[in-house]
């Protein structure tokens, strides 16, 4: 799959490009032949993820350790630098702190998306995918999930991308820029080379990386958040995607944007997702079986803030983007088993 081919998209920037997902997007912008450049403040990723992108493609990423709210150090890179299209995905995730800390996910996740769009403004930069989230969407009244569902975040870090969202919207239609939201579903799993993955700092708010370290003996048990929601077992249902096919949709969005040129419309949003739910139990029955032993569980109170059940239709992203979940979950686990049994304390080195 070629983006190169209209010759209009050479070099990309990353934000957030050395974290999890980021670095997964990276090694599939190098390997379809695009330059990349990543913008990250380290702040939960590692440079060493980096090397290994580098390592896994045997090209060269360009970084850059900038906080995106530093105006003066963004534009350095974009006086630097012909970007043809940006992947913005730097921003603050968890939705337990964003409940303690709004001001701070306010502060960071917006204002650096306004010093972003000014460069993209200042320096003719004409196309932008937003790494938007399934949050947005709320505790949806049924599912699957369409991108025409109601919008209704519950929680400030869910806000923070509905309001980028809107935002990009406002830009995409005062100006020449193309933008698409890409609203992701859970991504798990890692590259099959078991050399990139996901490395939270501290204790995982996640459900996998949990997991994966209760089967690595660093953690005594998983603690399920509820078993007592209207799902198929009481345990909370989501819809998980392997990093790589997600990764892999946001070449496809490249793609769309440059075959579409000046027809296409101005913003699209597509579900990310594989349009099948598993519960937590589930999930930690597929992990028993990558991992080969049994993995301890307590059942308790829900979390605040979690909903029932929550999976895309992902129907309009199959057939806009061409692009189509191929994973199973049996391989998503299987890959970050593989990952963590490479990497027990992620990027740190001893
Ligand atoms: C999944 C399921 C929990 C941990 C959030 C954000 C989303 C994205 C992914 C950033 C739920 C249960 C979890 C645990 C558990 N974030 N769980 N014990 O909440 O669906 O989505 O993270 O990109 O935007 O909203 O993901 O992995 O935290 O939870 O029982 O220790 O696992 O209740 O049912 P979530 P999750």
């Amino acid at each position: 799959m070629r983006i190169l081919g209209r010759g209009r998209i050479k070099t990309v920037l990353v934000t957030g490009g050395a974290g999890y997902i980021g670095s997964h997007i990276c090694v599939e912008l190098l390997d379809a032949g695009l330059e990349v450049l990543v913008i990250d403040n380290l702040s939960n990723s590692s440079q060493e993820a980096l090397n290994r992108v580098e390592k896994i493609t045997g090209k060269t990423v360009l970084f850059y350790q900038i906080n995106l709210q530093d105006k003066a150090r963004v534009k350095t890179v974009f006086e630097t630098h012909t970007i043809d299209a940006v992947i913005h995905l730097a921003g603050l995730k968890s939705v337990g702190d964003s409940c303690r800390l709004p001001l701070e996910y306010y502060q960071n996740n917006i204002s650096s998306t306004l010093v972003l769009l000014e460069m993209l403004e200042q320096f003719s930069v004409r196309n932008i995918v937003f790494s938007s989230s399934a949050t947005v969407y709320g505790d949806p009244a049924t599912v699957p999930v369409t991108e025409q569902f109601p919008l209704r975040a519950t929680n400030p870090y869910g806000r923070t991308k509905l309001m980028i969202e809107e935002i990009l919207r406002d830009v995409a239609n005062a100006s020449h820029i193309k933008v698409v939201l890409l609203r992701y579903f859970n991504p798990i799993g890692a590259h099959e080379s078991g050399l990139i993955g996901e490395a939270p700092n501290g204790t995982p708010n996640n459900l996998l990386p949990y997991i994966s370290q209760v089967a690595m003996g660093q953690r005594d048990k998983v603690l399920i958040f509820g078993g007592d929601y209207p799902t198929i077992d009481g345990t909370g249902v989501r819809d998980y995607i392997h990093v790589v096919d997600l990764a892999k949709g946001h070449t496809k969005a490249l793609q769309e944007i440059v075959g579409n040129g000046s027809k296409g419309e101005s913003c699209q949003v597509y579900n990310l997702g594989t349009g099948h739910g598993h519960s937590v139990i589930e999930v930690i029955k597929a992990f028993e079986q990558a991992c080969g032993h049994k993995i301890i569980y307590e059942i308790v109170d829900r979390r605040s803030g979690d909903v029932a059940e929550c999976y895309a239709n992902p129907a309009l992203a199959n057939e806009k983007l061409n692009w189509r979940a191929e994973k199973e979950l049996s391989e998503m686990v299987m890959d970050a088993w593989h990952w963590q049994t490479q990497n027990p304390k992620g990027y740190k080195i001893d």
